[in-house]
């Protein structure tokens, strides 16, 4: 039997792209809306190949019309701002676009009789944590509005299926990282504000150094350490959260995450050792509102999704990524 037809916003985007292609692998026919405000048009054409709308969540007419030409059975929903200093500076730009856009899409998808609903959540909704590694059951206290905008949308989708039958998955990614392991497809995010990028971006020469923001945390060296997982994992995990819900599974919430931390200077270090270059760092203040570890548990995803990482490894993760950004921006 064929296989269902879903939507995907922020298909064009890092994480959205590499879920289409996941998807498309899993025999999914797969439409994307994308506004294109950080999406890029050649990755849909020349990768995906998909059917693609340029178009924004918030434009209702738009998604009813969307609703009523495809077949559409799902949707697996990326499109977001999430630069966490932009949302401290320019809160309402986030509410509007992350909570009240959304809101549109769902209230559209009730419309339209479409019940099913894979949301791209963030370890950011736990704030500062008191327990390591995080289990999904942590409670839930953001520090800045994007992390709130995220919790917003978690309590509108609990209360979309005790009022529509809404059944939906949320993931609370923890730091997504690397790149399609055949090259397909990579992190381009402008501007830039992650660390693997930055770092694989100085190596090539288009900066001229990292900065490492805080040097003395209570870490082992001293600076952050975060939970890399591989977007390909994170991608594959969104084929058995769909096909979770697609086989009756109820609402849910699922960490997703290595388990295993790295920090700001080890990932600096191993950069240094797959690149095979020099990589300048200069050392900064502490950035407001930096937890000094997150660390996720996602023994539930494993348990219920039977979802498996399988690059786990930092040196793999950092391969692929500057695989990417030598084919991206080298000279
Ligand atoms: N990258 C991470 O480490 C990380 C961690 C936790 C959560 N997330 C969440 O995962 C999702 C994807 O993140 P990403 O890193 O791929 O970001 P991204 O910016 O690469 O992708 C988001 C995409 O959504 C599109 N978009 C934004 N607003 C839109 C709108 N109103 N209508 C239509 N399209 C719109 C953008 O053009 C972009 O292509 C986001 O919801 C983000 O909050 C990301």
């Amino acid at each position: 039997m064929d296989k269902p037809t879903v939507l995907v916003t922020g298909g064009a985007g890092y994480i959205g792209s590499h879920t289409v292609l996941a998807l498309k692998e899993a025999g999914y026919r797969v439409v994307v809306l994308d506004n294109l405000v950080y999406g890029h048009r050649d990755v849909v054409d020349e990768v995906l190949q998909v059917e693609f709308i340029s178009g924004d969540i918030s434009d209702r007419a738009l998604l009813d019309e969307v609703f009523r030409t495809y077949p559409i059975q799902a949707v697996l929903h990326f499109a977001a701002y999430a630069y966490v200093g932009e949302s401290v500076t320019e809160p309402a730009k986030y509410y509007r676009n992350n909570v009240v856009g959304t809101l549109t899409l769902l209230e559209a998808m009730v419309q339209a009789e479409i019940f099913t609903f894979v949301f791209s959540s963030t370890c950011a909704t736990y704030g500062n944590p008191h327990q390591i590694p995080i289990p999904e059951d942590h409670p839930q206290s953001p520090i800045n509005p994007y992390g709130m905008t995220k919790l917003m949308v978690e309590h509108i989708l609990e209360d979309f299926d005790r009022a529509y039958g809404l059944r939906s998955v949320r993931f609370r990614y923890f730091n997504a990282a690397g790149a399609d392991p055949q090259g397909r497809l990579g992190e381009d995010h402008n501007p830039e504000t992650h660390l693997i990028p930055l770092v694989l971006l100085t190596a090539l020469g288009k900066r001229d150094r990292i900065t490492v923001f805080g040097t003395d945390y209570k870490t082992p060296d001293g600076t952050c350490i975060r939970d890399y997982i591989h977007v390909t994992d994170l991608a594959q995990a969104h084929v058995q959260g769909l096909e979770y819900l697609l086989s009756d599974g109820e609402t849910s919430v699922f960490n997703l995450g290595n388990g295993d931390g790295f920090s700001v200077k080890e990932v600096i270090t191993a950069a240094t050792e797959v690149t095979g270059l020099p990589i300048a760092i200069e050392e900064g203040l502490r950035r407001a509102g930096d937890p000094a570890i997150l660390i996720g548990s996602a023994t539930k995803a494993r348990k219920i999704l039977g979802w498996d990482p399988q690059y786990k490894d930092i040196g793999i993760i950092l391969e692929h990524a500057w695989a990417w950004h030598q084919k991206r921006h080298g000279d």
